[in-house]
């Protein structure tokens, strides 16, 4: 069974929403899956996943303070986040509010990392990952979970 960690930053509801449906979907792929707040992640949670799925608010076009703040901490363990399956989503106030680059500000990171980048597979239809306008409609909970499910199915499949 492979862990999935899904890590996410909200203030105001609309990102901590897809991430409960991308936990659903990776327990639904059978992954054992923890939920956590990006403020309230350490270093061994990052560690001891086998599949790391980060969403951000889009801000400025980029993720959150609170998920950079993580990956500024995360140098520690450089090395050690590598080959785990990396996936992200987001949730921005308009569609042509930068919600791609903040996708992509979240893949480079885990790149660095040397993590593995889940792509879409036109299932999710986000190209980058999920991204939501606003509150998310069903569809994109449903495009959640996929996102979920695929990364767990990739992390069991890589994991040693
Ligand atoms: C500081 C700040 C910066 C934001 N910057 C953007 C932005 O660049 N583009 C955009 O579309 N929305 C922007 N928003 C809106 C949020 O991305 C949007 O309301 C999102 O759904 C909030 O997610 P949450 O409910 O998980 O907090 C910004 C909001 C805040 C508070």
């Amino acid at each position: 069974m492979s862990g999935v960690l899904v890590i996410y930053h909200s203030r105001t509801g609309n990102t901590a929403k897809m991430a409960e449906a991308v936990a659903e979907g990776a327990r639904s792929a059978g992954a054992q899956v923890v939920v956590k707040r990006a403020a309230e992640t350490n270093l061994d949670d990052l560690k001891s996943a086998d599949g790391i799925i980060i969403g951000s608010p889009t801000y400025y076009g980029l993720m959150a303070a609170e998920i950079k703040q993580l990956f500024d901490g995360s140098s520690d363990v450089r090395g050690q986040l590598e080959n785990k399956v990396g996936a992200a989503f987001t949730s921005s106030a308009s569609i042509e509010g930068g919600n791609q680059t903040t996708l992509l500000s979240i893949l480079q990171a885990m790149l660095i990392h040397a993590m593995i980048v889940a792509g879409d597979p036109m299932d999710t239809g986000g190209h980058y990952g999920v991204i939501s306008i606003g509150e998310p409609k069903k569809e994109t909970l449903e495009s959640c979970k996929l996102l979920g499910a695929r990364v767990a199915d990739l992390a069991k499949r890589l994991a040693r």
